[in-house]
Formats: C-alpha cells, sequence, structure tokens
C-alpha cells in the first residue's frame, strides 16, 4: 500500500494509540487502541476489497480507519474532531498530497456524527469496520467483578464475522454471544446506536446491513 504502512509504522502514530490505550486502562473502558486501529484497517480493506474498489481507494480509507481514534490519546470527549486534527500533522509530515489529506481527515473527523449519513463511501467503510469490532479481546479488565456492561458484552461476544456480498447487496454481521455472560437484550440496549450507524453505512455502499445473533436474524 502507498500509504498504509508507512502510517501504520510511524513511531509516533504507534506512541499515540498506546497513549489512547493507557487512558482508556485508567478509565477502565474497552480497548480503542493499536489493536482496534489494525482491526478496524483490517476489515476497512476487506470491505472494500469485495466491493472492488481500487487499491488507491482502499489505501487511503485503511489510513482513515487506521488514525481513527487517534483523537483518544487527548481525551475520549470531540475524539474524532481531536484526531482529525492530529492526523493532518502526522499526514502532513509523511507526505502525503493535500487533497488525500483532506479525504482522510474528514472521514475521521465525522465518523461519530451518527445524525448524518456518511460523507463518502470510504467513510461509510470506516464507520462499519469501526463499529462492528465488538470482540472479547477489547475487554482490558481482567477480574469479571468489576466488569460493566459494555466490558459483559464485548466479553461475551466469541465469534464476529463481517460478510459483504455484492451479489445479494447485503453486508452481514454474524456474532455468537455467550447469553450465560450478556443476554442478547442487554446487546441490544448497549450497541444500539452502533446498529444505527452501520445500517447508515451499509445504505451509503449500496447495501443492506443485516444482523445475526447466535444464527437468529435480528435484521
Ligand atoms: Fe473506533
Amino acid at each position: 500500500m502507498k500509504y498504509y504502512d508507512s502510517v501504520a509504522n510511524n513511531p509516533a502514530v504507534i506512541e499515540y494509540l498506546k497513549q489512547a490505550d493507557k487512558n482508556f486502562k485508567a478509565l477502565g473502558y474497552t480497548e480503542q487502541g493499536l489493536l482496534h486501529a489494525q482491526h478496524t484497517a483490517e476489515l476497512v480493506d476487506k470491505i472494500l476489497n469485495c466491493l472492488n474498489y481500487s487499491l488507491n481507494e482502499i489505501d487511503i480509507a485503511k489510513v482513515a480507519g487506521f488514525l481513527h481514534d487517534i483523537g483518544c490519546a487527548i481525551a475520549y470527549p470531540e475524539h474524532a474532531r481531536s484526531g482529525a486534527i492530529m492526523s493532518k500533522i502526522i499526514l502532513n509530515k509523511i507526505g502525503l498530497s493535500f487533497n488525500d489529506i483532506l479525504r482522510i481527515i474528514s472521514i475521521i473527523g465525522s465518523h461519530e456524527d451518527i445524525d448524518m449519513i456518511p460523507i463518502s463511501d470510504l467513510a461509510a467503510a470506516v464507520m462499519m469496520a469501526d463499529k462492528t469490532d465488538v470482540r472479547r479481546e477489547r475487554v482490558i479488565k481482567t477480574d469479571f467483578k468489576f466488569f460493566d456492561q459494555h466490558d459483559r458484552v464485548h466479553y461475551a461476544v466469541v465469534s464476529n464475522i463481517l460478510e459483504v456480498s455484492k451479489n445479494d447487496g447485503t453486508i452481514k454481521l454474524r456474532l455468537k454471544i455467550d447469553d450465560s455472560i450478556c443476554s442478547v437484550l442487554e446487546y441490544f440496549e448497549l450497541f444500539f446506536s452502533r446498529i444505527e450507524f452501520c445500517k447508515k453505512a451499509a445504505g451509503k455502499l449500496g447495501l443492506r446491513f443485516e444482523l445475526y445473533i447466535n444464527e437468529i436474524k435480528y435484521l
């Protein structure tokens, strides 16, 4: 990839994401640093590859996916906006063109705007990848008795597969939840807004979002 490898291996980027991890650990939140960045970029790659986007477009979207939560190095509130400004400085130093920087920072800056439709197809892919990243590995706490609802929901997800099908026009999230840890109802309580993001993102990509939990279709 033209830009992605330079960004994902940039020492400053890695330090910022490690700082986001430290902040979230101190706050007792789920992981939103380096591993989430890598996972988001990989999912963006998968989504756009399945939809036959060009390598250049995938590269731009993967950079945005990798950097989208970098603002959490400063603070969670307004992290999309702070992350966009941080990314502008970083990408300028790495040497991306002004036009590509603009495309990337607008994706990062708008990725939490639930009341608006995604600003582009690439923004929709980043939003979909971000909001479907629900995994046991994102739970930082090690003692179950300190788990909050967020931790329980993530911990309960034992399998998470995102399937993109251009042919039938769907993007399917298939989750396996251990319902001895968290009920399906609890999942919906906590992730209702994420589902809204996913529906908007799928629509922008010309697809319909479907959600399966323990092989039952809910959406
Ligand atoms: Fe995120």
